[in-house]
């Protein structure tokens, strides 16, 4: 299963719905229905999880613009949603912030992303956030950023050494320059706030057990494939952990940390 495949977003999609923030999730919906512009543009879209996650009874009808660079991911969501809400794809590259359709939007929002781009992709986003708010007032709502944290049961000694080896990958640039990895919802939270606006962040993490044993065993081995290039760690200590791991998967929990955020202008 590949990185962003339809199969893995398909996979982590019920764990990532536990695990959002309602609170945070319920304002986007309420600063979204308060506005006259309904709408919507969700960063590297996929398959339109956000919209499914966002859409609630008796809403305002949306306009959803679903921006990626994945033609297939932008060719399912709109089979899956073409029919009962008004989408908008968009194949492009986020990193070219300038040519994105913001404008006019009431609500940008992404999720398991920002933890790929770079700080000065966010600062970038924040100022132009700012500039539109002052004509049309616009949110950003930001779900599943990863926080470097990952808890398992049973307890394995290698298990802090890979968590820091993948905390490093996570760092590595993802087409945007220095990925933010871990500090994503922190750097958010401070750069929104400077550029003006009220932010609010929450805990949501993935809290996975034996009912989740196909998403862990995939994230099992996409944390071992992270890690395998990593000097600190012998390809035989990983297979054993490995090995460990997925033998757990039925009987084990895992925690992964994330942070939801949302900003909204003054
Ligand atoms: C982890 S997935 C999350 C997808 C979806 N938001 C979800 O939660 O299921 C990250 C998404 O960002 C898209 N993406 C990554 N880098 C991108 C870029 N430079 N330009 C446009 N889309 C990008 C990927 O194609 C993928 O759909």
């Amino acid at each position: 299963m590949s990185g962003f495949s339809i199969d893995w977003l398909d996979l982590r999609e019920a764990a990532d719905r536990r695990a959002r923030n309602e609170t945070l999730r319920d304002q986007a919906i309420e600063w979204t229905d308060a506005g006259d512009n309904p709408v919507v543009v969700d960063l590297g879209a996929g398959t339109g999880s956000t919209l499914r996650a966002l859409t609630a009874p008796d809403q305002q009808p949306l306009t959803w613009c679903l921006v990626d660079n994945d033609a297939a991911l932008l060719d399912e969501a709109e089979r899956r949603h073409g029919e009962t809400h008004r989408i908008e794809p968009c194949k492009a590259d986020l990193a070219s912030l300038t040519s994105l359709p913001l404008e006019g939007a009431r609500l940008i929002t992404a999720s398991a992303l920002f933890d790929l781009v770079s700080e000065d992709f966010l600062g970038a986003l924040a100022t132009e956030l700012k500039a539109q708010s002052q004509r049309y007032p616009v949110g950003l709502y930001a779900a599943l950023n990863y926080d470097g944290t990952t808890r398992w049961t049973p307890h394995h000694p290698l298990d802090d050494t890979v968590l820091e080896a993948f905390n490093q990958d996570q760092r590595k640039d993802k087409g945007f320059g220095p990925a933010l990895g871990p500090d994503s919802g922190a750097v958010m939270l401070r750069l929104f706030t400077q550029a003006g606006f009220r932010v609010y962040s929450a805990s949501s993490p993935w809290v996975l057990d034996g009912a989740d044993q196909a998403m862990v065993t995939e994230l099992i081995t996409g944390i071992a494939g992270a890690v395998a290039d990593n000097p600190d760690i012998e390809a035989s200590a990983l297979e054993e952990w490995v090995q460990f791991r997925l033998s757990n998967v039925s009987t084990g929990t895992c925690t992964v940390g994330h942070t939801d955020v949302l900003a909204l202008p003054f």
